[in-house]
């Protein structure tokens, strides 16, 4: 159910336009960097809402300057990720992906609608500065925060705050804590090579399936033996190749996986430990490796302070009962750190979930979000913007 306080906030001739806007896309899903249709679909939602300046960046990205009282205030900006991904839809929602195997499935849907629903919120009751809207292409393949970072476009903003959906919450729960909100994502690949040879005959060869084996276990003792226990981290292997039949020693095994951490020191630890390990791995049976790793968002960790405007913001508009605790430290990654890396911010989790429905994790051909979390989503970020556009015109 949509509280009070947010539907006020949305005359009814918007809600409708807001949800049409949300089902459109949603049965349109377009993957990473492929968002035409729907970057031209949200360009003419944001041309609506009022006359602000829109640039396109990153492709299939878009900016919305909505203006503030003082155009010398500082610059905020709220960002909504916009791609879908490679899943075929089995929601069975009146308005599922007319697109074989591409679907919404991480609720990017909502958070492009909610970002034009904060660009009306923000017209209608401006921050004191002006507040970029950014509608984000390619999160999923974590390529689209740093193509609009390049963009220049971001230049000038002093505070950026983002947000997602969570079935893990219900709608009108918000959770807008200080600390590790997201891990970094860094997939690496171990080459061992060896010599191959007679399955028959293993001592005239160097076999890198008996290396790969035993360092598969070894990279175990990574989290359990070289970290505090007290920080998170996960180090998975999630593809092993090598050989061609049961009686052939290969030359080589390739291992693919990847490594989460909740900040940058256990994340390099990561890096470091894997490396020696490897090596280490490698030399014991006689071969050698070649690691690569390719590094993905950083982790996100919420500053005190812009946790603090968006808890405040929170407050105003769903009382205090709608702040709740991430609980359990979340390991998946998220692309938003990258303006975070260069533009202090905080990034929320926003309840998705219909009182008494299941939880349906994303990323599942069954996900959705639930329809009033968009609107939930638009209030506290345009809110979230107005409360740090405040904040920082006073200490301007
Ligand atoms: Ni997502």
């Amino acid at each position: 159910m949509l509280p009070d306080s947010v539907a006020r906030l949305f005359p009814p001739t918007v809600r409708d336009a807001l949800v049409a806007l949300r089902r459109d896309l949603h049965e349109h899903p377009e993957l990473s960097f492929h968002e035409h249709r729907t970057c031209e679909r949200l360009e003419a939602a944001l041309a609506a809402v009022a006359p602000v300046r829109l640039d396109r960046v990153a492709g299939t990205g878009l900016v919305a300057r909505i203006r503030g009282r003082d155009p010398n205030a500082p610059l905020v900006a709220i960002r909504g990720d916009i791609d879908a991904l490679p899943i075929q839809e089995a929601t069975g929602l009146p308005f599922a992906s007319r697109t074989p195997n591409v679907m919404h499935a991480c609720g990017h849907d909502v958070h492009a609608a909610w970002a034009v629903g904060a660009a009306h919120a923000l017209a209608q009751t401006p921050a004191a500065g002006d507040v970029l809207v950014v509608l984000q292409p390619a999160e999923e393949t974590g390529r689209g925060a740093a193509a609009v970072l390049e963009s220049g476009a971001l230049d000038d903003v002093r505070a950026i705050f983002g947000g997602h959906v969570d079935r893990r919450f219900a709608v009108g729960q918000v959770v807008a804590d200080a600390g590790p909100l997201a891990a970094s994502a860094d997939v690496f690949e171990i080459e061992l090579t060896g010599r191959g040879g007679h399955g028959a005959r293993p001592q005239e060869g160097a076999d890198p399936i008996v290396g790969a084996g035993a360092l598969v276990g070894a990279l175990q003792t990574i989290v359990s033996r070289r970290l505090d226990p007290a920080r998170a981290a996960v180090v998975t292997v999630g593809a092993i190749h090598a050989g061609s039949a049961p009686n052939i020693i290969p030359d080589r095994a390739v291992l693919q996986g990847t490594l989460r951490a909740t900040d940058p020191d256990t994340r390099q630890a990561l890096h470091d430990e894997l490396r020696k390990i490897a090596g280490g791995v490698a030399a014991t049976y006689g071969l050698s490796a070649r690691v690569t790793i390719d590094q993905g968002p950083p982790p996100i960790v919420n500053p005190a302070d812009a946790a603090a405007w968006a808890r405040t913001a929170t407050v105003v508009v769903l009382g205090q009962e709608a702040l709740v605790p991430l609980g359990t430290i979340n390991m998946g990654g998220e692309d938003f750190a990258y303006y975070m890396e260069r533009i202090p911010g905080c990034f929320l989790r926003i309840g998705a979930r219909e009182e008494g429905a299941e939880p349906i994790p994303a990323h599942s051909s069954k996900f959705y979000a639930a329809e009033e979390s968009l609107f939930v989503g638009a209030a506290v970020l345009a809110e979230t913007a107005r409360v740090a556009s405040k904040a920082l015109a006073a200490g301007a």
